[in-house]
């Protein structure tokens, strides 16, 4: 463990962005220049953690689907015991650190352990993608409402407690995050709830890594695109009344 800098430790948990570190707020990118030690996802990896400054100590807890990752058990224990020893933490967290981000298990860890913390909101993977694929989340008049909702449950598998009435919606946008592998059986159940097949779907892959891809295609086609794909890229997936015509 890196020497204790303050006598009490403090933790800030960081959103990342995307991964483009010209997404990162100033309070973000302030954080990690001066963080004694940062623990970071495998998402918020890469250039955004250049910001860190030479005497930090960079510690990879990585949370991806499908490969090996820190328990989050293990991850609450590092940051209690790094805050512990007077350690200025950052923890860094994909997009925004409030969305699907296990934030609530660590701020209970740190709130039982009598640790003083922050929370440094940051650009959701889904802000960036609309603004990678020049659309707006919302639209006046056909669109008056946002949801963000997960393709895959703890399992991995598509949660059993879907609110089709919701996501069938036509007059909604639709943001599914960890939805690639789920995604043909998503569609199925849009279809028999009554969302038209040909309505507009946005696959945004990698948003704001350099092997960026965005596919502009409709409910049907992305599930065709996605049907037993391997997962290698983090993906994202919008659809409902978009911004585009399909295959724009
Ligand atoms: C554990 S969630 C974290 C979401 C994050 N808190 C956010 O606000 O973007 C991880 C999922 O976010 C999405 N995601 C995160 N970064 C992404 C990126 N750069 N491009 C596309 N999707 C991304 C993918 O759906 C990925 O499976």
């Amino acid at each position: 463990m890196t020497e204790p800098k303050t006598p009490a430790g403090f933790v800030s948990l960081v959103s990342a962005g995307p991964g483009d570190p010209e997404l990162l707020t100033l309070k973000a990118a302030n954080r990690l220049a001066a963080a004694d030690v940062v623990l970071f996802d495998d998402l918020a990896s890469g250039p955004v953690l250049d910001q860190a400054g030479p005497q930090a100590e960079l510690i990879a807890v990585g949370k991806r689907a499908g490969r090996p990752s820190a328990r989050q058990d293990h991850v609450n224990q590092l940051l209690v015991q790094y805050a512990q020893a007077g350690h200025r933490v950052v923890r860094l967290k994909s997009g925004d650190a409030g969305i699907f981000g296990r934030l609530e298990e660590e701020l209970l860890a740190l709130t039982e352990a009598g640790i003083p913390f922050e929370i440094i909101p940051g650009v959701t993977s889904a802000s960036a993608a609309a603004a990678a694929a020049g659309i707006p989340l919302t639209r006046r008049l056909t669109s008056r409402r946002v949801q963000f909702i997960t393709g895959a449950d703890v399992t991995g598998d598509l949660p059993a407690d879907i609110n089709w009435a919701a996501i069938a919606d036509p007059a909604v946008t639709t943001v599914v995050f960890m939805g690639q592998r789920s995604f043909t059986r998503l569609a199925q159940g849009l279809r028999e709830h009554g969302l038209p097949g040909d309505t507009p779907a946005l696959f945004a892959e990698a948003v704001g890594h350099p092997q960026q891809r965005l596919l502009r295609t409709t409910v049907d086609g992305l599930a065709r695109e996605l049907q037993g794909i391997e997962v290698v890229n983090p993906g994202l997936i919008m659809f409902g009344p978009l911004a585009f015509r399909p295959g724009s």
